[in-house]
């Protein structure tokens, strides 16, 4: 695992963005995973910017988004496949056909969690995913307790993440109890991992996640048994990290880093 601090959200998420536009242009046929939230929307603000911009070419590329809500339509504008078309999908050239979201109305949930990790293999597995962590310190939806060899399966929202997300739904009522979500061993599958926090309220979470024990309950701790994991933080989200120096230090001398510094 890499840990990188930039000094805000702003430049955090433009390192992110970064990262994903140097990894689509070297490969145009990306496979790439996505996540939502609001930590994200900055980093979806760059890539339509370089797309608009410098070209980025989305053209050929194919994404899985990590989660969807069950029993939203597609069209609802809280579920996460609107999320995507609003912030990412229509303002760039990706082919809609190659944008995948797990069907959260499906009659058959357990069958529509099997056909979704069929349909990462058939694409060749997922080459970068990108992540947030949640105030419980999931990754996707795999809250407290998942398995660290869960594959794509409807999780119960626990309470803290309702309290997190129910400000999007008006309020916690009319917030789906349950979600789609790919699982942590299909998550820790992907070639290339990278997760972006930012804010105060990530900081207690980002330490037991990367300087904590490897943990079901903290499931982004899973992270750290990954061979390529870069963890992006701004400097409130790195509050609570202990050895911040050493990843300092690392992220001033990796040649990797130097276009990125
Ligand atoms: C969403 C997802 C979640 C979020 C996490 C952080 O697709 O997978 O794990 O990344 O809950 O959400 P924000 O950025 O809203 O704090």
């Amino acid at each position: 695992m890499e840990v990188i601090i930039q000094p805000n959200k702003e430049a955090a998420a433009s390192l992110v963005s970064r990262v994903i536009a140097h990894e689509l242009r070297a490969n145009p046929h990306l496979v790439l995973g996505l996540a939502t939230g609001k930590t994200m929307e900055r980093v979806y603000r760059n890539l339509v910017r370089m797309h608009q911009e410098e070209g980025l070419d989305f053209s050929l590329c194919s994404t899985f988004n990590l989660d969807e809500y069950v029993g939203l339509f597609p069209t609802d504008p809280n579920s996460y496949r609107h999320y995507m078309q609003h912030h990412l999908f229509q303002h760039v050239n990706v082919d809609r056909r190659n944008t995948h979201l797990p069907n959260g109305i499906a009659n058959d949930l357990e069958a529509e969690c099997r056909q979704y990790e069929a349909l990462i293999q058939r694409f060749g597995g997922i080459d970068l995913q990108l992540l947030g962590i949640g105030k419980a310190g999931h990754i996707g939806f795999n809250e407290p307790l998942s398995a660290l060899r869960s594959r794509t399966r409807v999780k119960a929202l626990t309470p803290t993440t309702l309290k997190q997300n129910a400000a999007l739904f008006g309020n916690e009522e009319k917030m789906p109890r349950r979600a789609m979500t790919m699982g942590v061993g299909t998550i820790i599958e992907a070639r290339r991992c990278l997760l972006l926090a930012t804010g105060e309220s990530k900081a207690e979470v980002i330490a037991q996640a990367v300087e904590g024990p490897i943990t079901s309950m903290v499931t982004a701790s899973a992270l750290q048994l990954h061979a390529r994991c870069t963890v992006v933080v701004d400097e409130e989200a790195a509050s609570h990290l202990k050895e911040t120096d050493y990843y300092r230090w690392i992220f001033e001398n990796e040649p990797e880093w130097e276009e990125y510094r």
